[in-house]
């Protein structure tokens, strides 16, 4: 599958490849230059790949070359992970880290971006489970459908924001991967990293606490609007797990979070 992008791009093996959950990736050189291939069948993916060469660098790791299903990018080759942070307790950092590059991937530019894929689209899997589980998942369809009727700040979203796909690109600084290619309310790009990453400490009540602080801060954005946001995103999240036979306690886990300090909001406004 890689073959015919080796010989078009003049690219040079440099690792082994590997498997992700949307498609296949190999680290290559072009020229001398570290990059990496990746070849996803998934429409999601290519559109994000089209977003991504749209970016051109600020805020998204590089492109150097795509064409439907082949993305050829710019390779992070720093040392650091923000997995590696939270586990060494810089969680603070990694949550400040990841709503920099959020705010320079929503920065404004000055040329259309490509197509991109409403929020509301997305959305529409939650009705459904809203309607067959009740209970959390209604909450969840409830509070999203609040969101998007009133959109606010609506600008081009990354889709997939958490501690694995924003990465060290050295003296380019920490920058975003794997988009979605989406658009719609801000808000929206700092749900997932509550979610993440996998293991306990994003679930613990005080580690989500501290975080809701840090990004309404960071993103100067209301809190009661980014824990609406954590509520749907929640909601939509384990929606797609149940529908792939994963286990969706941790997003579930998560709403209950938001939506328990989303409550108490309502009773100090009382
Ligand atoms: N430009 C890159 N530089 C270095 N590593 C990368 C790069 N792109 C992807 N990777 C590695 O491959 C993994 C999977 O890539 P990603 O695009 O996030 O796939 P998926 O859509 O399956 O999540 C990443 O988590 C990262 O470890
Ligand atoms: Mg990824």
């Amino acid at each position: 599958m890689f073959e015919h992008y080796l010989k078009r791009w003049d690219l040079t093996l440099d690792g082994s490849a590997f498997a992700s959950l949307n498609g296949h990736l190999l680290p290559v050189r072009q020229h001398g230059m570290p990059a990496m291939l990746k070849v996803s069948q998934v429409a999601e993916e290519q559109a994000g790949s089209l977003l991504m060469a749209w970016w051109d660098g600020d805020g998204a790791a590089p492109v150097l070359a795509v064409a439907g299903e082949a993305l050829l990018m710019a390779r992070a080759q720093g040392s650091a992970s923000l997995v590696q942070k939270v586990a060494g307790g810089e969680d603070d950092d990694a949550t400040r880290i990841l709503c920099a590059v959020v705010a320079r991937l929503h920065a404004p530019r000055d040329k259309p971006p490509p197509a991109l894929v409403p929020l509301t689209h997305w959305f529409e899997a939650l009705w459904g489970a809203a309607h067959k589980h009740g209970g959390l998942f209604e909450q969840c369809a409830n509070t999203a459908r609040e969101l998007l009727a009133d959109p606010r700040d609506v600008t081009v979203l990354h889709g997939d924001i958490h501690h694995g796909n924003v990465l060290d690109f050295g003296p380019s600084g920490w920058l975003a991967i794997d988009p979605k290619g989406l658009y719609g309310e801000r808000g929206f790009d700092y749900a997932n990293l509550f979610c993440n990453p996998e293991g306990a400490s994003a679930l613990a009540p005080e580690r989500f606490a501290r975080r809701i602080e840090i990004v309404a801060q960071a993103a100067g954005m209301d809190r009661r609007r980014l824990l609406q946001w954590v509520l749907a995103w929640s909601g939509l999240s384990a929606t797609w797990m149940l529908e792939d036979g994963i286990d969706p306690g941790r997003p579930l886990e998560v709403a209950k979070l938001a939506a328990m300090a989303l409550g108490s909001d309502i009773k100090v406004m009382e």
